[in-house]
């Protein structure tokens, strides 16, 4: 068995904590890194992913036909080290029987607290105050200046209440916001009464909330579910943010909306077309850009590895995998 485990090909497509690879070696595998200085390329990764059993993702990679067959059949699982798994064409997965694991719960606290820091910076003008320090340009405290939007009292509108929307309505409810969401089915009802949360369709939450956040999953149903129709039908005095996928919302919609005064400004932690970001959003003051840090905090990421780890190693014993996607 030992034998076995240690001739079991892992490779790990880029640099993850050492908590994800000590699990691995703890339980006895040789998981192989992708261990240059920059990102591996595609045909990089058809080539070192070549002849693995099991792959551990970063979100960055592509998991589809062409990489599966450049793998081979021998291709067990694909573990992805991000609970978004967007890049891995499931289906694909599941017609040669590779199993698909996530890592949903570890970065549920991190992400809720991007969110909601976005939702600060943006509404009380943060970035814009920053900037104008570190411009070295002249400012002085005035009665009118530089004023923000409170947030208490205002309705948060979370669109797909899964953990990290929950998390995130927590800690909007604990500054005083009012919490409605959209989802596909309803939430667990001591939660939905301990947030005093409402369920709306869309159309009537984009229309009455404050701040609208979006934490759903990026898939084909929800491709560009923001675009030109629904922003129009948010308050012109909203904002919105998001920290879950860039293609969720239609960026260049976006930035249209934004010059029409649709909505009062952004925070975005992702992006459409990531790491690209529309150069119609960079000039804006009413707009929060951060490079997609949801999950950045130490803690997080290790936790993330090691989860990841457990996923691929349960496979590996013919387990159950604690957090399986197929
Ligand atoms: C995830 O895990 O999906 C996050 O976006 C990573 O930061």
């Amino acid at each position: 068995m030992g034998q076995f485990k240690m001739s079991t090909r892992i490779v790990i497509t880029g640099k993850i904590p050492s908590a994800g690879v000590k699990a691995l070696h703890d339980a006895g595998f040789s998981p192989i890194t992708w261990n240059h200085d920059h990102q591996i390329t595609r045909p990089e990764l058809l080539e070192f992913a070549k002849g693995a059993e099991v792959v551990i993702t970063l979100l960055t990679e592509k998991v589809d036909d062409e990489l599966l067959d450049a793998v081979g059949p021998q291709l067990k699982a694909v573990c992805n080290v991000a609970v978004g798994y967007n890049n891995i064409d499931v289906a694909a997965c599941t017609r040669r029987n590779v199993r698909v694991t996530n890592t949903p719960g570890v970065l549920t606290d991190a992400t809720a607290d991007i969110a909601f820091a976005l939702i600060l910076m943006v509404t009380r003008r943060l970035g814009e105050g920053e900037r104008v320090i570190r411009a070295t340009e002249p400012w002085q405290w005035g009665m009118n200046y530089m004023l923000g939007a409170g947030i208490q009292k205002r309705q948060l509108g979370i669109i797909g209440m899964g953990a990290i929307g929950i998390a995130t309505a927590h800690r909007a409810k604990a500054f005083g916001m009012t919490i409605a969401y959209f989802s596909r089915s309803p939430i667990d009802k001591t939660i939905a009464e301990e947030l005093n949360a409402a369920q709306l369709s869309l159309n009537d939450l984009l229309a009455t909330s404050d701040v609208v956040s979006v934490h759903c999953p990026s898939n084909e149903a929800t491709h560009h579910l923001i675009g030109t129709a629904q922003l129009k039908q948010m308050k012109n005095t909203a904002f919105l943010i998001n920290t879950a996928r860039g293609p969720i919302v239609n960026e260049q919609q976006l930035v249209d909306a934004l010059d029409s005064g649709e909505i009062a400004g952004a925070g975005l932690d992702v992006f459409e077309f990531e790491p690209k970001v529309n150069a119609g959003l960079l000039n804006r003051e009413n707009v929060v850009l951060i490079p997609h840090l949801g999950s950045a905090t130490q803690e997080t990421r290790a936790a993330m590895a090691t989860l990841a780890a457990s996923n691929a190693i349960s496979i590996c014993n013919n387990q159950e995998p604690p957090s399986p996607v197929n």
